[in-house]
């Protein structure tokens, strides 16, 4: 090798490693998630992974207090949620609740001088409407949360408004005529990917029977093709949604799937089941709690086509493979995790079961529909 040879490649070899070393300093790590061979690996780096557990400290919890005393809804007005607390644990919570969502604001964030039983501040309504959203997330959905549980910190962290919510994305505007099919606009949602840029709006707002004709299975399942029907562009839909997975819970897709074979859940990890029950529930707390406080929302609230913020992955993981990294919080808050709504006591009647006419819905209200019914009441009365 002549001299100015030798020093072009020694050249060249130092400002690549230059380079690479400006990519991925420090070296990755890995942690085998599958089988040996199969590619099933979580890669990350050690730095990020550091700037990860900083970010997701548990705060302190409130100092317990003595058990017993009255209810709150005997000794307050208008408790319609958490009326089945002691006055010593409810005052506990509203001092958690000013710490988890308006720590610099105090408690008039929500209330005001003349009282705090009156509901002026729509920021009342709402948090008393996210009460039973938290609470049916721990106790409906066990399958997604069941392990840390979800508080109201979960998703605010000490801010007014989550640091991860969407509202539908009109995306950018084009020339009439030029389809863009949501494509090349580098949305924050679909992880900066050439994807469709907003793929929440479908899979997860929709009412669950529209969104049964979602493209969800879009694999073919065969090695040679046999009837698969599935479009380019319906797959990138799913894709796109899955992009929003990985980020919002900062992982690879092997974390839920094998990738010689997307499709098959008996070769994906249960991270994967575990997904399937979150799109789910988010769906819930999309159209049956967040979308049912659109009407009394002011407008800098609401997104550009004039629909809440809403919940996705990132709102309540923010980074993490579980939010919190899997810290249980709720433990500390129990009372966030069964419904509180006092219900008054019916005298016992003999033969109830007769006395009871088969008709009669109220009789047969769950818990949570009952929670739904005052809601509901709540909503529909003007300030
Ligand atoms: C994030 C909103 C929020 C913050 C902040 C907040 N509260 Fe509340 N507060 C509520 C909601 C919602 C209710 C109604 C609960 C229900 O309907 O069961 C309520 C009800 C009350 C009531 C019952 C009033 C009555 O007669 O009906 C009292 C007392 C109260 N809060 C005290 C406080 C105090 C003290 C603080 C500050 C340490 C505080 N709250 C901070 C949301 C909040
Ligand atoms: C799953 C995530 C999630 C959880 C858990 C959650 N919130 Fe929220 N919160 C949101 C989203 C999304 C919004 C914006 C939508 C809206 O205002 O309806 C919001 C908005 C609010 C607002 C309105 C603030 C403003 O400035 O407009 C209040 C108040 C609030 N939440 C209180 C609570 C309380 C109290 C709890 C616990 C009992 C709680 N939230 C739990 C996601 C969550
Ligand atoms: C947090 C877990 C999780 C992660 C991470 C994830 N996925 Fe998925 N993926 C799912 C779930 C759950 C489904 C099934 C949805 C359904 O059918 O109900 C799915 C479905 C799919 C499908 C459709 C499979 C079929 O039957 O046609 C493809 C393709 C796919 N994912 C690709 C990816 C890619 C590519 C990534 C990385 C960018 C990824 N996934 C990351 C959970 C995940
Ligand atoms: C209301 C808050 C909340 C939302 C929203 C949420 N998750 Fe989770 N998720 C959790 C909690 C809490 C856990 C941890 C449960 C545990 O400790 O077992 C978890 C765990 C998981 C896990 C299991 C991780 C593992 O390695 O075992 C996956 C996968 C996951 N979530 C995916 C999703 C996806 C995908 C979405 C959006 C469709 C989503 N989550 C939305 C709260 C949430």
């Amino acid at each position: 090798m002549k001299t100015h040879q030798y020093l072009r490649a020694t050249a060249a070899l130092a400002l690549s490693s230059l380079l690479l070393a400006g990519c991925e300093a420090p070296p990755p790590e890995t942690v085998q998630l599958g089988y040996r061979g199969v590619g099933q690996e979580q890669v990350a780096n050690p730095k990020t992974l550091a700037a990860t557990v900083a970010e997701n400290q548990v705060p302190a919890p409130q100092p317990a207090v003595p058990a017993g005393g009255p209810k709150a809804a005997d000794v307050y007005e208008n408790v319609q949620v958490l009326g089945d607390l002691s006055v010593g644990e409810f005052t506990r919570l509203m001092v958690a609740m000013t710490e988890w969502i308006s720590p610099e604001e105090g408690c008039n964030y929500c209330h005001v001088d003349e009282g705090f039983q009156y509901d002026t501040k729509y920021t009342k309504r709402v948090a008393r409407v996210m009460t039973v959203m938290t609470q049916a997330a721990n106790v409906e959905w066990g399958a997604h949360v069941g392990g840390a549980g979800v508080t109201c910190y979960t998703c605010h962290r000490g801010k007014n408004i989550p640091a991860n919510v969407w509202a539908t994305d009109p995306g950018q505007p084009h020339a009439p005529g030029v389809m863009t099919a949501g494509q090349n606009i580098a949305s924050v949602t679909a992880a900066y990917s050439s994807l469709p840029n907003d793929p929440l709006t479908p899979y997860l707002e929709g009412d669950e029977e529209e969104a049964k004709n979602l493209p969800w299975r879009v694999a073919g399942t065969t090695a040679l093709p046999s009837g698969n029907r599935s479009s380019v562009k319906q797959t990138e839909w799913i894709y796109s949604l899955m992009m929003h997975f990985s980020d919002s819970l900062g992982v690879n897709c092997t974390h839920c799937h094998n990738t010689r074979a997307f499709y098959d859940w008996e070769q994906s990890s249960p991270a994967r089941v575990t997904a399937w029950h979150g799109i789910r529930m988010v769906r819930e707390m999309n159209n049956d709690y967040v979308n049912e406080t659109a009407d009394w929302l002011p407008d800098h609230r609401k997104g550009p086509m004039g629909d809440p913020l809403k919940v996705n992955c990132a709102t309540c993981h923010q980074g993490a493979y579980k939010p919190l990294l899997g810290a249980n919080m709720v433990q500390d808050y129990p009372n966030l995790s069964r419904y509180t709504v006092a219900v008054k006591a019916e005298p016992v009647e003999e033969n109830a079961q007769e006395a009871a006419p088969m008709d009669d819905v109220e009789n047969g209200d769950t818990l949570r529909e009952q929670v739904e019914q005052v809601i509901e009441e709540e909503m529909t009365t003007s300030e």
